[in-house]
């Protein structure tokens, strides 16, 4: 938890139990001080990659619309506006046309340049000739890929100067630029897989998701499954080739994730979910679970978030069910898992990666 300026309460409220982890940074109050001693005073003012809602929260006045890139962030975001007795303000996600184009833009630069350029895509398609976009960002995170990105889509880039170690950017003189479809296509086992920009792995498919498909024990009984944190589809798509009739169901926390999914993989047996955790699904639902899981969040590296998935998974399959997943070595995910399931088995392992199957 931390107070933030006006003395409000912002709390993460994501799956993790670290509590040194920080819900805003040096870089979002910068971008908040630079909103506040700026003459200019927006009508309509767009917020994009606040993760845990702590510039919408402080600028609650204005009536930010936010753009929502995942169901945690909605959680948080609804979260931390009730326990400090705000308006809950518009929201949109960074596919659809906003109600009003935005004349000021408050930008925290993603960790994922291409998640960047399709946030700026989104700005240059709604927003009013004149806006300005100012970009907050830690100095040690800078990359001159931020300014050609920029560069792209406005004539005018000022760097500030750093205070904590932070800085922005601002961009103004917005150019002419044409409609990107904001795709990118990768090929798997002679399929063409589609993803919308700034999802999982965008240059080709995960090595260890390749090395988990070359390893997955599947049964043709496997009826009901689950694609955990399922990014572009391609587990449950490459499942789906071999088991035509089992019920399949994809959950991401990412909304271009799932709607990559879509892109992929459709049917009257698939089912997309747009969420963060697993409470949607009743206990003892599922034949087999298969996950690559996440454990990279932005910056941060944190195995308790899996941990948590792997909890909901023991509850979620069959009793005769098990969860397959694919980890990188160094995780060492072995000791969390054999808390949880009965049996750990190693289905396959090479010098990075690690394919565990866990019986309940
Ligand atoms: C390592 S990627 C795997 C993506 C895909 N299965 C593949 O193999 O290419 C991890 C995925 O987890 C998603 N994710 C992160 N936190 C999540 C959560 N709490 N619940 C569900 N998905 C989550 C991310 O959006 C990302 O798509």
């Amino acid at each position: 938890m931390e107070k933030a300026q006006q003395e409000l309460i912002i709390k993460r409220h994501d799956l993790s139990t670290d509590q040194s982890l920080r819900p805003f940074s040096a870089a979002d109050e910068y971008l908040l001080n630079t909103l506040n001693d700026s003459n200019q005073k927006p009508n309509a003012l767009a917020i994009y990659h606040d993760r845990f809602g702590f510039l919408t929260c402080s600028l609650n006045a204005l009536n930010p619309t936010t753009i929502i890139t995942n169901k945690s962030q909605l959680k948080a975001l609804g979260l931390n506006v009730e326990a400090n007795h705000l308006n809950l303000s518009p929201t949109s996600d960074p596919l659809s046309p906003l109600a009003i184009p935005s004349d000021f833009v408050l930008m925290k630069v993603p960790k994922s340049f291409s998640l960047f350029q399709l946030y700026l895509e989104h700005v240059a398609q709604n927003s009013t000739k004149d806006v300005t976009v100012v970009l907050g960002f830690m100095t040690r995170h800078f990359s001159t890929q931020i300014l050609e990105i920029a560069q792209h889509y406005f004539e005018n880039v000022e760097q500030s100067r750093a205070v904590k170690k932070a800085r922005t950017i601002t961009l103004s003189n917005k150019k002419e630029v044409t409609k990107a479809n904001c795709v990118d296509e990768l090929t798997y086992n002679n399929q063409s897989y589609q993803q919308y920009w700034g999802v999982f792995s965008s240059k080709h498919i995960d090595y260890a998701t390749q090395y988990f498909l070359e390893h997955i024990e599947l049964k043709t009984t496997d009826d009901s499954i689950l694609d955990l944190a399922s990014g572009n589809g391609v587990i449950a798509s490459e499942i789906s080739k071999k088991i035509p009739n089992a019920t399949l169901h994809l959950l991401d926390d990412s909304f271009l994730a799932i709607e990559s999914g879509k892109l992929n993989i459709t049917g009257a047996n698939i089912h997309h979910h747009y969420d963060n955790t697993l409470a949607d699904f009743k206990s003892e639902s599922f034949d087999l679970i298969v996950t690559n899981p996440p454990f990279h969040f932005e910056y941060e590296i944190d195995i308790q978030i899996p941990i948590q998935l792997f909890k909901e998974c023991f509850r979620c399959l069959k009793p005769s069910g098990n969860l397959q997943l694919v980890a990188n070595k160094h995780l060492n995910y072995k000791t969390h898992l054999s808390s949880i399931f009965r049996l750990v088995e190693v289905l396959a392992e090479n010098d990075s990666f690690i394919v565990y199957k866990c019986s309940k």
